[in-house]
């Protein structure tokens, strides 16, 4: 169960080795960081997960694995269910009253929608980051400090505040002024004082909904290097609509589409998922071609 301190002894009785569902192509097999990469054993298992809102069908029986320790990128056409599906991860569409989500989804080989399971506790280890940066009204300082003091972590809370400012490239740009207001800063220093403040609570995923498509191309950029340097020791599932952008920084991708039914109803589905590389030069399913070749999308 997911419940504070045990879940490092969670980790601990893991399987020793389990191979992903298929077994994705090692560049180099002299590598140990790559052959290591597709051998541990993936943090999410989803199965036949659908998510509807009251009687729309929005996103249906999405079955896939997310590999450790690597960035996996979701992409699809607006409306294909890709935020829908990334809110699954941390049970935040457990706060939109008419959604209702099924199927299962596995977190370290525990059922994350288990009653047992308390979804406040889900979103200490499972961080996300979303389009707009939305840091509180409040100083930087207080920004990152928020986890902490709300998880009674105040021992060291300067030096944690540093640490994760460090981590999210933000210290040198603002640690002359940690009293002012957050709001001061650019669109770009927000969103990373939004991973720092993720990061202040030592979390073991981050969730990136977009989190770079508000931004301009230098602090896209920056973003893009951050989630290449925390893969390191994060679990990263970003969602974009830019396609340059997932060839960039991530190792896997995943294609959603939208199935229009006689009614009408538009369903997201899951159309392939694999190696990013894959993805974007010999993609399995036509309709994922269509759409990174810009034919359709
Ligand atoms: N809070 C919500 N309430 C009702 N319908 C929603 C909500 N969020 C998303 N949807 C619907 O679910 C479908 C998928 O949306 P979304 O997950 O936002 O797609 P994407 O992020 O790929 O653009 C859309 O038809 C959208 O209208
Ligand atoms: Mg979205």
């Amino acid at each position: 169960m997911l419940k504070g301190d045990d879940m490092e002894t969670a980790q601990a009785t893991e399987p020793a080795v389990r191979l992903d569902r298929v077994e994705p192509a090692i560049a180099d097999r002299s590598d140990p960081a790559a052959v290591a990469a597709v051998q541990v054993p993936p943090v999410f298992q989803v199965t036949g997960l659908s998510v509807t809102y009251g009687s729309h069908l929005a996103l249906a029986d999405v079955t896939m694995d997310i590999r450790s320790k690597a960035v996996t990128a979701f992409i699809g056409p607006s409306g294909c269910g890709k935020s829908t599906f990334i809110r699954c991860f941390n049970r935040l569409n457990d706060l939109i009253p008419s959604a209702r989500v099924t199927g299962q989804v596995l977190y370290h080989e525990d059922d994350l929608y288990s009653p047992t399971v308390d979804p406040v506790e889900v979103r200490k280890l499972i961080g996300m980051v979303f389009q707009k940066p939305n840091p509180f009204p409040k100083s930087i300082y207080d920004n990152v400090a928020f986890g902490p003091r709300v998880l009674r972590r105040k021992d060291e809370l300067d030096g944690r505040v540093e640490m994760a400012l460090r981590r999210a490239a933000l210290w040198d740009e603002v640690k002359d002024r940690l009293k002012t207001n957050a709001l001061s800063l650019s669109g770009g220093q927000q969103q990373r004082l939004c991973i720092a403040r993720c990061l202040a609570v030592e979390p073991d995923v981050i969730l990136m909904d977009e989190p770079a498509s508000a931004l301009d191309p230098i602090s896209t950029s920056a973003i893009e290097d951050l989630m290449h340097e925390l893969k390191t020791d994060y679990t990263i599932v970003v969602v974009t609509h830019n396609m340059q952008q997932a060839a960039r920084v991530a190792e896997m991708t995943a294609f959603f589409s939208v199935d229009v039914g006689e009614d009408g109803q538009r369903t997201g589905v899951l159309v392939e998922y694999d190696e990013t590389q894959t993805i974007f030069t010999t993609p399995a399913d036509p309709r994922t071609e269509g759409y990174v070749t810009g034919r359709f999308g």
